[in-house]
């Protein structure tokens, strides 16, 4: 990858985590690879805002396209920290090594983990004030406070000059950039839809749980013209920042619901039993002109899984008794959704048991504070006879009629 200019002497330092079997935060799978953006101020004061992780040889990669504007780590005198998470601050140990004389701007809440993470002293760096501006030759960054989007120390800086946001994980997405369309202008339709997805999957993964401070984010930054946005992860936005903007509206509005008229389905089933009511539950549905998507676990991947329940208004779940309790595929999953924070949903249940049951008692139990609203459930004993397909059938009438009145 080159370094790639932005506006005047601002440019783009990328590199894409290409290996398909590399977990994101050790946990989100990205099959379609994800970017890690920092940016370069080449003025009388070189800036370089966000590094980079300290895997694979990215710090190498990022020095060589620093040296596309005849520029080295010693020559750098200003470091904007916006994000502590080491994918951006991964190479600052080093960095530092390097470089002895670069000031760090960062929040007051980032200056101890520059040591806690980087055995970066707290002298080295300058917390910033709300709203405060610092001058480099012809450009002007204004530094806000954005805490929680997503760690505690997160800001983001704005060039005011330009009218340009830098705003690290907020507006990024999955998804690996090709150096010949790192702009919203440069990338065709197909591109855009598939960004989408992977920017909401990125939101549901890594966001989510931090919607409220999205909201306040949002609000707080409404007061700035903002012609352009650089994020840390995905393209910039250039020609149409407003798109990513409502994106990341709509998706933190998600967490005071409702969602999209949608239902995410997901189910498990150990002998077959639960499943044979899967299709009678999609069909339903789908006759009430519902789209459903289903999930099976063990199987399919939790953060596909969060990424669509977050944007779903219903969610329902199909799962046998296991030693008293839920499937344990499914007590994780239940789980991951309340950590997730995927609350205000229309919620149903399904399952078979073989003797007394236990599932329902302890999806009830573990859900107890999701701030679902548990509309029914529906359960039998070993296979479903034909009364038990029409009982559940009409339970999801029910259920629909709900979720249409909530979504209206
Ligand atoms: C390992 C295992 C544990 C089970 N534990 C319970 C249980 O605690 N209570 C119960 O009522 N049934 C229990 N069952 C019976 C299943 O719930 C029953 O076979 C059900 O029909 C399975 O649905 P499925 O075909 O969708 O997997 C257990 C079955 C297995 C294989
Ligand atoms: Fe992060
Ligand atoms: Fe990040």
């Amino acid at each position: 990858m080159h370094i790639k200019p932005v506006v005047d002497d601002i440019y783009r330092l990328s590199v894409n985590i290409e290996d398909t079997n590399y977990l994101f935060e050790g946990i989100w799978p990205i099959p379609h690879g994800i970017s890690i953006n920092g940016y370069l101020i080449k003025a009388e004061k070189n800036v370089l805002i966000d590094l980079t992780q300290d895997i694979f040889s990215f710090p190498q990669e990022f020095v060589q396209q620093m040296g596309g504007v005849a520029l080295d780590i010693e020559d750098i005198d200003i470091l904007v920290v916006n994000h502590m998470e080491p994918d951006h601050s991964g190479w600052l140990r080093e960095f530092c090594k390097r470089n002895s004389k670069a000031v760090i701007y960062c929040t007051k809440k980032a200056v101890p983990l520059l040591n806690a993470f980087a055995g970066v002293p707290a002298e080295r760096a300058i917390a910033i004030s709300d709203g405060m501006i610092l001058e480099v030759g012809d450009y002007q960054l204004q530094f806000f406070d954005t805490p929680n989007i997503h760690w505690p120390e997160t800001m983001m800086t704005y060039e005011r000059k330009r009218k340009i946001l830098f705003s690290c994980d907020a507006f990024g997405s999955y998804g690996s950039i090709d150096e010949n369309a790192i702009f919203d202008d440069q990338v065709s339709s197909e591109k855009h839809a598939f960004f989408e997805q992977e920017a909401l999957r990125y939101y549901a993964n890594i966001v989510a749980t931090f919607s409220p401070f999205v909201l306040k984010g949002l609000e707080k930054l409404s007061g700035l013209e903002v012609k352009v946005i650089c994020p840390s992860h995905g393209i910039i936005w250039r020609e149409n920042p407003a798109v990513i903007i409502n994106h990341y509206q709509r998706y933190a509005e998600y967490c005071k619901g409702p969602a999209e008229r949608e239902v995410t389905v997901v189910w498990s089933s150990m002998y077959g039993n639960t499943k044979q009511v899967l299709n009678l539950v999609i069909e339903t549905l789908r006759k009430r002109d519902i789209p459903v998507h289903v999930f099976q676990v063990p199987g399919d991947e939790i953060g596909y899984i969060l990424a669509s329940a977050w944007k779903s208004a219903g969610l329902i779940f199909g799962m046998p008794t296991y030693e008293y309790k839920m499937f344990p595929p499914m007590a994780h999953v239940i789980d991951e959704l309340q950590v997730k924070k995927v609350t205000n949903k229309k919620v149903f249940r399904f399952g078979s048991y073989g003797w007394s049951g236990g599932a329902q008692k302890d999806f009830e139990n573990k859900t107890e504070k999701s701030g679902w609203d548990k509309l029914g459930y529906y359960e039998w004993q070993g296979a479903p006879t034909d009364q038990d397909k029409a009982a559940i059938q009409q339970e999801l009438h029910t259920y629909c009629d709900a979720l249409i009145e909530f979504t209206s």
